[in-house]
This record gives structure tokens, C-alpha cells and sequence, in this order.
């Protein structure tokens, strides 16, 4: 006989796809607790949940590093069901790879993998998707989220799609060297004379990364993992991470509230 327990989802976020993705998951699921997986979330001991869910965005073909290591140090005690949603803009990688990796390394099986396409809000080194074209995105998203969902609710499998060679490649090349790279990255970071001090950066940073100084204006710390939230958030378009990101998009999900994230 099966046991009962909660419904869990972990997910991490930038500009709010992951959040809006769980929330349409949990909502179908039913009884569902979301967990932000931030510098907030103190240890946990061990997970005991019925449904157990993790979703993250694709960043440089891989898993953003905290929730990387936070996958890593979990001890899932009990769960009747795992599955696993990785949100992209464009070109996924083996980022579900790494994630299974993890849980094999458990002795835990993931019962449905899900990969879903999702607005960019990718600035370094191209550009954000518009509010309108992140529209026509997300309408079609939608009905693979709902398809998804409901494979959750029936307890389906649903195996990870075969990656291919050039995917592979990318994920075990590149992301390492952004795993490196990034904690500094925010060195190029900086606020421009559209800054109120109104604080929203500082509170919206997952990794605590961002602290306002006695003039209530945004000090990088030099740990970021850049996940764009402090760009794509700030209400006044005050924060630039380059010189070259001043006419880029500034994107957040639609469905989503800034304070739904601190
Ligand atoms: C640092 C960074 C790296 C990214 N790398 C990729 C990538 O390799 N492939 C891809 O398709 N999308 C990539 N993206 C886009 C995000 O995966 C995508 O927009 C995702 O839906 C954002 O989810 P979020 O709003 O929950 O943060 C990247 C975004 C960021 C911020
Ligand atoms: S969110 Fe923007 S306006 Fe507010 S303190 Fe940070 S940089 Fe300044
Ligand atoms: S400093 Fe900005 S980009 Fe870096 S982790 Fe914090 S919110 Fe994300």
C-alpha cells in the first residue's frame, strides 16, 4: 500500500518561468508545496514527499550551480514519485543528464522527465525575449505544461529524450567553464542614476549577492550565479551588466509578482 505524504516541488528562478511552471504543475497536482530553492532555505534533513518535484532553467547547457549542489547534498528518505521539468530558451543540452546523474548516485529514480521551451532571459550575450514575443511562448508552452501535469497526476513515466552528440558536448565543455566563471561575473555589474534605492535588488537576489550601501544603491558581492532576476526586476531598468546590455529586453514572466520571489 502506498503511504501519503505531502506534494513537494523545489525550483529555482531568474525572471519567474520556473515559478510559473510549478505553480501549474502544483495546482493540478494538488496540495503542493513550493520551495524556493534560495540562500533562505535552510538545510533539510531529509524530504519525504508523495509527489516530488524539482524544475530549474537551463544555464549554459547545464544546472544552475546552487540548485546543482543543493540536488546533491538532499537525502530523499521517501517518495512515491519524482519528476524533474528543465526550462530553456533554445538549445537544452544534457542539463536533465546532470540532473539524473545526481539521482542515480541515490538509488532514486526519476519517473518523468519534462523539457520545456520558455521565454529567454538571456542578456550577456544575446538578448531577452520581449513581453510580446514571450507572449506567443508562453501560450504554447502552456499546453505542454498542462500535458505534462497530467502525466504527473497519472503517475505516468516519461522518459528523458535522447541527447544527442553535440548536446552532450556542449554540457560537458561549456558548462564547467561557466560553473567557474560565474561567482565573479558580477564584477562588470553596475547601476546607473535611474536607481531610487528602492531595495527590490537586494531583496530579489536568491544568493544574497546583492547588498545596498549607505547611499541605497546595489554592491555586487562577487557570488553570483546569474540568474538575471537583479536585471530583469529592477523596476527603474537601473541595473546594466555590461556597457552592452542597455538596449536589451528586460523580461519577467507574466503570471508572476516580484514580491512572489523574496
Ligand atoms: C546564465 C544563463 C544561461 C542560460 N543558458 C541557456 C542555455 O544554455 N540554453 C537555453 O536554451 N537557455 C539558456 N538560458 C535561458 C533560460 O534557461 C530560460 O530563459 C529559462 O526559462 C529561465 O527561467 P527562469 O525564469 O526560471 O529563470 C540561460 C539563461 C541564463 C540566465
Ligand atoms: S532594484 Fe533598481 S532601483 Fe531598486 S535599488 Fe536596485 S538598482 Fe536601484
Ligand atoms: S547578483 Fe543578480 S544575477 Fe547575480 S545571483 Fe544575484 S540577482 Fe542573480
Amino acid at each position: 500500500m502506498k503511504e501519503n505524504f505531502v506534494n513537494i516541488i523545489f525550483y529555482f528562478t531568474g525572471s519567474g518561468n520556473s515559478l510559473a511552471i510549478a505553480k501549474r504543475i502544483g495546482k493540478k497536482v494538488g496540495d503542493c508545496n513550493l520551495i524556493h530553492v534560495n540562500s533562505k532555505l535552510g538545510f533539510i534533513k531529509q524530504i519525504e514527499a508523495d509527489v516530488l518535484g524539482f524544475i530549474f532553467p537551463i544555464y549554459s547547457w547545464g544546472m544552475p550551480v546552487m540548485f546543482k549542489k543543493f540536488v546533491k547534498q538532499i537525502n530523499i528518505a521517501k517518495s512515491n514519485y519524482v519528476f524533474v521539468v528543465a526550462n530553456y530558451a533554445g538549445s537544452i543540452g544534457n542539463g536533465l543528464g546532470l540532473f539524473q546523474k545526481e539521482m542515480i548516485k541515490k538509488n532514486i529514480e526519476v519517473d518523468a522527465f519534462g523539457d520545456i521551451k520558455m521565454p529567454s532571459n538571456y542578456v550577456i550575450m544575446g538578448n531577452s525575449h520581449s513581453q510580446n514575443e514571450a507572449a506567443l511562448v508562453i501560450e504554447k508552452a502552456n499546453i505542454l505544461i498542462d500535458n505534462f501535469a497530467q502525466k504527473v497526476l497519472d503517475r505516468q513515466k516519461n522518459l528523458m529524450y535522447k541527447v544527442k552528440f553535440p548536446g552532450k558536448l556542449l554540457t560537458s565543455l561549456v558548462y564547467p567553464m561557466f560553473a567557474w566563471y560565474i561567482a565573479k561575473s558580477d564584477k562588470t555589474f553596475f547601476f546607473t542614476d535611474k536607481c531610487n534605492g528602492c531595495g527590490i535588488c537586494e531583496k530579489i537576489c536568491p544568493v544574497n549577492n546583492i547588498i545596498l550601501n549607505e547611499n541605497k544603491h546595489p554592491v555586487w558581492q562577487h557570488h553570483c550565479e546569474q540568474c538575471h532576476a537583479c536585471f530583469h526586476w529592477c523596476p527603474q531598468h537601473a541595473i546594466e551588466f555590461n556597457k552592452k546590455t542597455a538596449d536589451k529586453n528586460r523580461y519577467t514572466h507574466p503570471d508572476i509578482k516580484v514580491s512572489e520571489l523574496f
